[in-house]
């Protein structure tokens, strides 16, 4: 039986590994091209979903060249948001800037006699985002619904061309995957026979048919996705061939190392081989660009701080390599990684248009140049995090490990903001905080800090300044400190993240100290880290930790706590106090962190969702 394939054609939004997401789950295969992919590469495929993106159709600078032949395959296509304008100018519309710009979720009406809303309510929930908008209709086109002036859905049934301006991939769209099967199932006319057991077969012929007999290095962190990664290798191939090693860089979290190596050595692995690698890791410098950078314990900025990890664990890997007589440039290695993950970095053979938010540490550019060796392999590259957990249970693997909250490859390093000394807040955005925090603030004072973080706003990257709130202690209203922790971001264009004092309601100025990566401050925050992920990783929650702050009022470091609930980790809201997590929780960590940690002055808890914030702080 021929598997059924939707090609998703990637115009450069950060939504895009959500709509393959989206498709996957419907059982059916999808593959992401840049949208220039020609008409060519498509044969085969039985629908097309064109991504949104930050791009402008009508722009000569910024409209994506694409193959007009791709509206001439007879094979549906969906268009989104950018997908739907440029949908519509093929076909001889108009697309404009500022007719209206929306963003965020907007009440609809739809025209259920449209095949994309069969057996939906008519009036709909949809995530808005867009600036441009369709100002003159494509001839021979209907419309199925609009808001105010804009058309927000239109479509040419016989040739079962379809456009949304909002965002049927995303959660906030209510009924989105309604629509979205109702495109792929109805539309293209597809049954769903993409199903899990045949996809584990398939990864295990893939790494039957690339390793052969030959040996391989597999990279265990101790998250699911490297144990599903050795766990598949050790079913493909002979275990004899199959090398675990696990690094413990010293950044792991408390007694993690451990309970790795225990967990992979019920799992059948013969050769499992542990470094100790804190030595190498905090002191070694790294040549990036021709440049030497670090060592680790150095560094401030987040991105040299993963590069820098990123390229260490490979020459540890190298050593390890050789102990084992292996030559490590001509010996396959096996990773983890999940499509997101390779979507997110901006890798190109995934997508060609992201914004990279962050480097991920398994895709840094010595990883790069080993993949176009052909020596990378990617066990784990056609699943997202939901599925690999269920690749996971089918396997056997543990539950304790199946479920797993993530954790960075860099670790705790990323938790451990770094800080120089310098101030680059300027006097104008001081003035601008304050005159904002007297709109919003309410009962609520707060303070802007100098130190930053990494966010997500409008598709791209953000490295901006931390506002700490206070005024109420325990006593909060949540609804109030989270709208100010949506306030700020959007209101300024310096702050990306929020997070509310718990331990004090006032506050005197805080100040910020120089901090830089070193065992003491990693061990501060391992065991602090404990105690909150011991005492919160409850459900509903899908990540949960603790972040170690260079600030203080009456001291020189500062907690925050970061929850995160989420379905695919790029959007997500922090878990709310008080509904999510009894607030009776959060006071008894507070209270421990207070009892046993002297140093610590302020502790905090992020209530910033991504966007605009991320998840990690950096
Ligand atoms: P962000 O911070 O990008 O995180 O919103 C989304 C998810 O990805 C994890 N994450 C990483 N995982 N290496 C990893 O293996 C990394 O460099 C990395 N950065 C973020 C993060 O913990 C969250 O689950």
């Amino acid at each position: 039986m021929e598997i059924e394939k939707i090609a998703i054609l990637d115009c450069g939004g950060q939504y895009t590994k959500v709509i393959d997401r989206k498709v996957r789950e419907m059982n059916v295969k999808s593959e992401i091209f840049p949208i220039g992919v020609t008409a060519d590469q498509l044969q085969g495929f039985q629908g097309i979903i064109l991504s949104g993106g930050p791009g402008s159709v009508w722009t000569e600078d910024k409209a994506l060249p694409y193959d007009p032949a791709i509206f001439d395959l007879k094979i549906p296509v969906l268009g989104i948001c950018y997908g739907m304008q440029l949908i519509n100018q093929h076909f001889g519309g108009v697309v404009l800037p500022g007719v209206k710009t929306e963003y965020g979720e907007m009440v609809i009406k739809v025209d259920t006699e449209c095949p994309l809303f069969k057996g939906l309510d008519e009036t709909q929930r949809v995530l808005m985002s867009h600036g441009d908008s369709v100002a003159q209709l494509a001839p021979g086109f209907k419309v199925a619904a609009k808001s105010e002036a804009i058309y927000v859905t239109i479509y040419d049934e016989d040739r079962k061309i379809y456009g949304v301006q909002f965002h049927p991939e995303v959660d906030l769209t209510v009924q989105g995957k309604a629509m979205m099967a109702n495109f792929v199932y109805g539309i293209c006319g597809l049954s769903g026979n993409y199903v899990l057991e045949d996809r584990i077969q398939t990864a295990i012929d893939k790494i039957r048919e690339k390793v052969g007999d030959e040996k391989i290095l597999v990279l265990v962190s101790g998250g699911v996705d490297s144990a599903v990664s050795a766990a598949l290798l050790v079913k493909a191939l002979n275990p004899d061939n199959v090398y675990a090693i696990h690094i413990d860089h010293g950044l792991m979290r408390k007694n993690e190392s451990d309970l790795v190596c225990e967990n992979l050595r019920r799992q059948g692995l013969k050769n499992l081989i542990r470094e100790n690698a804190t030595e190498v890791f905090f002191n070694t410098p790294v040549e990036i660009d021709g440049k030497l950078v670090g060592p680790l314990t150095t560094l401030t900025d987040p991105e040299l701080k993963r590069n820098v990890i990123g390229d260490i664990f490979i020459q540890v890997v190298r050593k390890t390599a050789e102990s084992l007589n292996l030559d490590f440039d001509k010996t396959f290695w096996a990773q983890g990684t999940l499509r997101p993950d390779l979507i997110e970095s901006g890798n190109p053979d995934v997508s060609s248009y992201a914004h990279r938010i962050k480097t991920h540490h398994n895709d840094v550019d010595i990883v790069r140049r080993a993949r176009e060796k052909g020596l990378v392999v990617e066990t784990n590259w056609d699943w997202h995090k939901d599925e690999v957990r269920q690749v996971a249970r089918a396997l056997g693997i543990e539950e304790s490990v199946a479920s797993r909250q993530p954790f960075p490859g860099p670790g705790l390093a990323i938790r451990l903001i770094c800080y120089d000394g310098t101030n680059n807040l300027t006097q104008e955005q001081y003035v601008t905080f304050n005159q904002m925090m007297q709109q919003v603030g309410g009962e609520y004072q707060g303070q802007i800090l100098p130190i930053q973080s990494v966010g997500v706003q409008g598709d791209c990257r953000s490295y901006r300044y931390l506002s700490a709130i206070y005024g109420a202690g325990m006593n909060f209203d949540w609804e109030q400190i989270y709208q100010i922790g949506k306030q700020l971001p959007n209101e300024t264009n310096f702050i990306n993240r929020v997070a509310y004092v718990l331990n004090k309601t006032a506050v005197a100025p805080i100040q910020a100290y120089p901090m830089y990566i070193n065992m003491e401050n990693v061990d501060l925050l391992r065991e602090i880290d404990a105690i909150v992920t011991g005492k919160l990783n409850i459900k509903p929650i899908s990540q949960v930790f603790a972040v170690l702050l260079p600030v203080g009022a009456s001291g020189k470091f500062s907690v925050a706590i970061r929850t995160i609930i989420t379905n695919d980790f790029m959007t997500g809201r922090p878990a709310f106090i008080g509904e999510d997590l009894p607030k009776e929780l959060v006071m008894e960590v507070v209270r421990e962190i207070e009892a046993n940690f002297p140093q610590i002055d302020l502790i905090m808890y992020d209530v910033t969702g991504k966007p605009p914030a991320t998840v990690e702080w950096q």
